[in-house]
């Protein structure tokens, strides 16, 4: 650093704001505790499967009883699940606001480790610890930034210094003695019996393991004096600057010991393990990183060319003791250690993400590069930011959410740890576009695709082409990786991605698929003629009502395997799954509800106070007989209990739609396919695959078993499902009128990729469409198309031609067209939006939110939602006379509301999507003032999940906006108003919640509970003791206390670093200072 400012920088704050300390408290100690009733202290253990029960006696007992007149007139209803939680747009925080979050989650505790970890090393530095004080007593801050070598002495220091406590490295320790413990009791039932024998093979060995041979064992390491004992041989970071080095991992070393400090006195012995097992891991990556940079065929790592480390941390938190084959082959496969593209297609749950994860750590820990993670649904991101925080803080290594509105743009950049950005495919393609943009596309060293088919998906599969194709245009160092269960075309996706192919049909258990047909099943069998072999007839006592209300047979299906068994019945509509749980659970014998009775009961006590007291009428219903129904019509908070009770066997049958079987990891005994058909349309054989390949728990069963319903005049159909090959998946640039086409090529010119049309078409070459382009569009060449789109583009005001640098003509977007690439508005709305943003300025009401939540209501839901006339106009009268302006503004006319709830058919005069978009407006505005979902539903009459999916997406749209206003001068005044809202829309939850539900997983319901509990910051989250959470809050296992704390632990190391980075940027001394 330059000496200019070595010794004195005064870093003023723009504000600090001041919060109460409780007292003299620890933020190791929550503020409060809760007192809890014993019958809230989940006992570990009481998750477990009885297996003295038989299935037979249950069957046995099972007696017929008649069905209530209430279910005999309900009808099924036709309702597709519409409602992804997919993303699509983007957020950023800005640096103050940045620092006022880390200033906030750190002001409560200047007696806080963090605190006390730098006023230790100002100590050591001999002369700031007045200048600490300070810190701590005024808003006004002044920091001596020692001599860079102190740090290095003080961490060695402290690390020493026996007679202290020392929170680095034993609470590690403790937390893996836990973890052994009471694992077995947390993890889903499929990892149970599994680790259950690994726990024996474990003691059993431990006597061996503590010789001499065993590196782990304090004993037989000794640690050089000057190592860094962290766990950081210099060797492994020698491309660094090292004073900043030193000075930079002093504070990254205090912050993980912080971090990774519990509220337990620790003892130097174990503490002294930890350091010669991170001596070990520093080691053992150094060797890997030397195997990967020789590319040799051979893999000399210890574990796959990672650290031993990693395979301890697998076993610990997944229970996964030893690789499937299948994984071995492909973790070796010489294309992979080449870093070529890689396409591996097996079955459904063969075990393809711990692959895909293995080489995520490859590339973080052993080539120093950045990842990328893409996952299909913001839920499946989240739990992936949680399932890995644990990795990313033993390993050193930062977990960057992308998802939802969370996500900056570009990443931090971050000189001494690398990043895993685990992104959907909205936030993975806004990600790319932004590191183009910035020039850093090559720090990210692999990209991993999860459910690669997905390319085949809509406008969805559209992004992620676009994505792949950027990332394979623009970084030739890049490695891509993508995995899928249903793959046929993938020749194709070979070509596309120039990637290799590894393919197996492995999977851990065996499936056996049936079709049921009148009384009888049949196995599936392609080599029989007919392709179904009689296997049996079904057996079951009916009533003559009971036949008429299942003629299906759904009961005797699912009472062959349940309750000891799980059971998964998908149904076509969410309204069928609804009515099938509610028909069973009429039929079932009341000895079904003394099974798992009371965490049942627990159950329906949590489900209500997720739900602020309101619970929904079926699931009251069908829960105390184990049964549920899942679909998107349930809140998120609804929807993890349930999978959660599933896992855990306390629910034995889930009634659901087709969107359980993408990427939810839920499996089953038995799955029931309940009809065909989702919704009216017949099942395609990837959806079918997907269903069926649920079948079968790894480690429980030894085979899982499909049966697929079908009446004779589908018998035909059901053979060509059972037996043709997998659909192909195909480009979707041109899907939706062009749209994929069109906003990739507006993008190109925005990033600067290609400028001219004939270099656009060179880029349009390389994509999935122009491999399949004889298929997909045989009479339009890919050049017409390209021209097609440019002349839209240049109609649309989106980009121009202008003079280049040698005079010839080269493509420019024009603002509104960077604006809209930027916000990623769709094509067909940019110009809306801009006219409606640009009438709001006219007369921008800001008495109330109204005017500001209708801007950002998006346009996309309109089709999702058709307004109840009668609702609309209550609404609208209990409106204030300015927000009623606001209606006249925007093109709704109360007259017309009115007529239309009285049932007048009007045909001219009104722009139905304002006023359609108005009513969802409505919604939004009840939800932020009401924060209650329920209640919100059932005003407008609307399903909570719908409720709550709109409140998602408005706030995705709301950072859109933000992004699109940013570009336009004319609107700056927007910016400010949007960032707000987008925070309001993004939690709608009272503001102290807020911090709580950063942190990756944690709902609404779960926020409330460690609130009420004590744990009111980020800080409280990330230092409380794991044991403790289990103890004091209702239901929580010990699994998920791990993973809530060390998600914690992660978001404050992230939220920290990237301050700290923020700081080193601004003292760089500027090379280009003129002198
Ligand atoms: N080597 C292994 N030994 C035991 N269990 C394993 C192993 N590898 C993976 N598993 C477990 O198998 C289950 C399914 O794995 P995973 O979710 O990776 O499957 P998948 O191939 O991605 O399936 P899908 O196509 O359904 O997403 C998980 O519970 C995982 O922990
Ligand atoms: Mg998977």
């Amino acid at each position: 650093m330059n000496s200019k400012f070595e010794n004195e920088l005064r870093v003023k704050r723009v504000s600090v704001r001041k919060r109460s300390r409780d007292g003299k408290s620890s933020c190791l100690t929550p503020v409060k505790k809760k007192t809890c009733s014993p019958r809230h202290i989940r006992e570990a253990g009481t998750y477990k499967i009885q297996l003295h029960h038989q299935d037979i006696e249950w069957r046995e007992k099972n007696e017929t009883t008649e069905l209530a007149p209430d279910m005999q007139d309900k009808e099924c209803h036709s309702d597709d699940d519409l409602f992804g939680d997919y993303d699509s747009l983007a957020n950023e925080s800005s640096f103050l606001a940045k620092l006022d979050d880390v200033e906030h989650n750190f002001a409560p505790a200047c007696s806080s480790p963090y605190l006390e970890t730098v006023k230790h090393r100002y100590a050591n530095n001999g002369k700031a610890v007045a200048e600490v004080r300070n810190l701590e007593a005024h808003s006004d801050v002044k920091v001596k930034f020692p001599a860079t070598e102190d740090f290095t002495v003080l961490k060695t220091v402290n690390c020493r210094d026996d007679t202290k406590p020392c929170h680095v490295g034993n609470t590690d320790s403790i937390l893996i003695s836990d973890l052994m413990d009471d694992f077995f009791d947390d993890l889903p039932s499929s990892q149970r019996i599994l680790q259950q024998e690994n726990e024996t093979v474990t003691k059993q060995t431990s006597s061996e393991q503590s010789g001499p041979l065993n590196p782990f064992r304090g004993e037989t390491f000794s640690v050089k004096e000057d190592e860094d004992l962290t766990g950081h041989s210099l060797n492994s970071v020698t491309h660094l600057a090292e004073p900043a080095l030193n000075r930079r991992r002093s504070l990254k070393d205090h912050l993980k010991s912080t971090m990774t400090g519990n509220a337990r006195a620790q003892s130097p012995q174990v503490f002294r393990a930890k350091q010669q097992k991170d001596a070990v891991v520093t080691k053992e990556i150094n060797l890997a990183v030397k195997t990967v940079e020789s590319t040799s065929d051979v893999d000399l790592g210890p574990f796959f060319g990672l650290p031993s480390k990693v395979k301890e941390l697998i076993q610990k938190h997944r229970g996964i003791k030893d690789l499937y084959e299948w994984q071995r082959t492909c973790l070796t496969l010489e294309s992979v250690q080449q870093r070529k593209n890689l396409i591996y297609s097996l079955p459904t749950s063969g075990g393809k993400t711990l692959v895909a994860e293995m080489l995520i750590l490859r590339e973080l820990l052993c080539r120093k590069k950045d990842a990328l993670f893409i996952l299909p649904y913001v839920a499946i991101v989240q739990e992936k930011v949680r399932g890995l925080a644990s990795f990313g803080l033993e390993l050193d290594f930062i977990i960057e959410e992308y998802a939802g509105s969370k996500g900056k743009y570009p990443p931090i950049k971050r000189r001494l740890k690398n990043s895993l950005f685990i992104a959907t495919i909205e936030k993975g393609h806004s990600l790319v576009n932004s590191l183009i943009e910035a020039n850093r596309l090559e720090s990210v060293g692999l990209i991993v695709v999860d459910e690669l088919h997905m390319l085949g998906e809509g406008s969805r599969g559209a992004i992620l082409e676009i994505t792949l194709a950027k990332v394979l245009f623009v970084s030739k160092t890049t490695q891509i990786i993508g995995m899928s269960a249903t793959l046929n075309n993938v020749g194709d996706l070979q070509k596309f991605l120039k990637a290799e192919n590894y393919s197996s049909d492995f999977r851990p258990v065996q499936l056996k698929e049936y079709v049921k047909l009148s009384d009888c099943i049949y196995e599936v069998d392609c080599k029989e003629e007919d392709c179904f072999k009689f296997s049996r007839p079904l057996s079951f006592k009916y009533s003559s009502n009971m036949k008429k209300m299942d003629p299906d047979h759904l009961i005797a299906l699912v009472t062959e395997v349940i309750p000891m068994h799980s059971c998964l019945m998908f149904c076509p509509t969410k309204k069928n799954c609804e009515n099938v749980a509610g028909m069973i659970c009429k039929y079932l014998n009341k000895c079904f509800i003394q099974h798992r009775e009371k965490e049942k009961t627990d159950l329906l006590d949590e489900i209500r106070s997720a739900g602020n007291g309101s619970i929904c009428s079926v699931l009251k219903r069908t829960i105390p007989f184990g049964i549920a129904y899942h679909h998107s019509g349930l809140t998120n908070d609804e929807r993890k209990l349930i999978e959660e009770a599933y896992s855990a066997g306390v629910l034995c049958l889930l009634t659901c739609t087709s969107t359980l079987a993408a990427g939810v990891n839920l499996p089953a005994r038995r799955v029931i396919l309940r009809s065909p058909y989702v919704a009216t349309e017949f099942l395609k054989r990837n959806q079918y695959k997907q269903m069926v390949g649920r079948a079968g728990r790894a480690g429980i069963d030894t085979s899982g078993e499909s049966i697929l319903i079908i009446q004779e005049k589908d018998k035909l159909l059901a053979k060509a499902l059972v037996s043709k090959p997998l659909e192909n998946c195909y480009s979707n640039l041109i899907h939706d009128n062009r749209k994929g086409l069109q906003s990739l090529i507006l993008s190109l010119i925005g990033l600067n990729i290609s400028r001219t049309p004939a270099g656009i078409h060179e880029f349009l070459s390389c994509t999935l469409f122009s491999v399949q382009q004889e298929h997909l569009s045989s009479e339009k060449s890919l050049w017409d198309l390209t021209m097609e789109a440019v002349s839209f583009l240049t109609e649309k005001g989106l980009i121009m031609s202008t003079a280049g640098s040698h005079g010839d003509a080269v493509l420019e977007v024009t603002k509104l067209g960077r604006a809209t690439y930027k916000g990623s508005i769709d094509l067909p709305y940019c110009d809306v939006l801009y006219s409606d943003l640009k009438r709001g300025l006219e007369g921008l009401v800001l008495d109330s939110i109204l005017h500001l939540v209708y801007l950002v209501t998006p346009y996309d839901m309109v089709a999702h939602c058709k307004p109840d006339w009668m609702i609309y106009f209550r609404q609208f009268t209990q409106l204030t006379a300015v927000e009623q302006n606001i209606a006249s503004m925007v093109g709704v006319p109360e007259s017309y509301i009115a007529k239309k709830a009285s049932g007048q058919s009007l045909k001219k005069g009104v722009d139905s999507l304002a006023v359609n978009r108005f009513y969802l407006s409505f919604v939004l505005l009840a939800l932020l003032k009401e924060t209650n979902v329920w209640v919100v539903a059932d005003k407008f009459n609307l399903a909570r999940g719908f409720v709550q999916s709109l409140l998602a997406s408005s706030s995705a749209f709301c950072s859109c906006v933000v992004h699109f206003t940013e570009e336009l001068e004319e609107f700056w005044a927007y910016r400010a108003l949007f960032i707000e809202l987008t925070k309001r829309l993004t939690y709608c939850v009272k503001a102290e919640l807020i911090p709580l539900m950063e942190v990756a997983g944690i709902l609404e319901a779960r926020a409330k509970q460690l609130y009420v509990a004590g744990y009111k910051t980020l800080a409280h989250l990330a230092n409380a003791d794991p044991n403790l959470l289990t103890k004091t809050i209702q239901n929580m296992s010990k699994r998920q206390a791990n993973q809530i704390v060390a998600s914690a632990k992660m978001l404050l190391t992230e939220k920290a670093e990237a301050l700290q980075e923020e700081v080193d940027e601004l003292l760089t001394f500027p090379s280009d200072l003129p002198s």
